[in-house]
């Protein structure tokens, strides 16, 4: 596996495998590899001839007041896992190579989306990430992309991005790997005290439990939303927004859901300092 951190010597190494016809995979990530890459990664090497995990820290989907600075970086650990998995490159551009003049002043964004849920209290943030993922999709010229569930809204808007745009690239969503407790997988868990991460367990507990209400009969969407927000909030968990919102257009429901809706419950609380997102589709 190789290590490469030039977009012109990425283009040099999978320029002649498209041509030999090889399917490739690209796994964006922010680095901090845990098993919910992992679970990207496999997937990727399953279907594609060729793995190119992107490692790459995107400043321009932080806020000023965010976690950019202690995000944790560690690009050899990263690259040996990406390696034990089967990918065939780590592309670990900096910020310089991808953003040469500063920030971008071209950008990608969803007109309605950009502003709810976490874009709601993380202005600009769908923004960067939809840019920086253009980019990653240029540069790569992969065939395929993977993307983790628990950012639901980010493989939502990245999909449609797809559509709108017209890239030339499958869109793959993998499923929420979980700790056993049932705490997401996500680099930001490494913030959380050891109490705090017992309080977190609150946000996945609420879920099931509406999920269980619901398949019980429960169809009151503030009745579900409110088990959720219940949960979090006995175990000193913050509430940013729990919403039970349309898996299609993720626009949010209101009084009761009708058979036909396929819905999906969004969350985003903090439990000290440390903001965590989660959901559960119902249906
Ligand atoms: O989900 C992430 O890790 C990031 O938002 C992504 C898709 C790699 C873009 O920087």
């Amino acid at each position: 596996m190789q290590v490469i951190k030039s977009i012109d010597a990425l283009r040099e190494a999978l320029k002649p495998l498209a041509k030999q016809g090889k399917t490739i995979g690209l796994v964006p990530t922010m680095g901090a590899l845990h098993d919910g890459h992992g679970a990207l990664i496999k997937a990727s090497v399953k279907d594609c001839d060729v793995t190119v995990v992107s490692v790459f820290l995107n400043p321009i989907q932080f806020g000023k007041n965010e976690d950019l600075d202690k995000y944790p970086k560690r690009l050899e650990a990263d690259a040996k896992l990406a390696e034990s998995i089967g990918a065939d490159f780590v592309f670990a551009p900096s910020v310089a190579e991808m953003y040469p003049d500063g920030d971008p002043l071209t950008l990608v964004r969803d007109e309605t989306l950009e502003g709810m849920y976490c874009g709601a209290y993380r202005p600009g943030h769908f923004r960067g990430v939809l840019t920086v993922v253009s980019k990653l999709f240029l540069i790569s010229g992969a065939d395929h992309a993977y993307f983790g569930e628990k950012d639901y809204q980010q493989v939502f808007l990245i999909e449609r991005m797809v559509r709108d745009l017209n890239f030339d690239i499958k869109i793959h969503r993998v499923k929420i790997v979980r700790e056993a407790s049932g705490l997401a997988l996500s680099s930001r868990n490494e913030y959380l005290t050891d109490v705090e991460r017992k309080q977190a367990l609150s946000i996945s507990e609420g879920l099931k439990l509406a999920k269980q209400a619901f398949e019980d009969g429960e169809r009151r969407v503030s009745f579900l939303r409110d088990l959720v927000i219940k949960s979090i909030l006995a175990n000193r968990g913050q509430v940013q927004f729990v919403e039970v919102v349309n898996q299609k257009d993720l626009q949010k429901f209101a009084g009761a859901l009708q058979p036909e809706d396929k819905v999906v419950i969004l969350v985003a609380a903090f439990f000290g300092k440390t903001r965590l997102i989660d959901n559960i589709e119902l249906n």
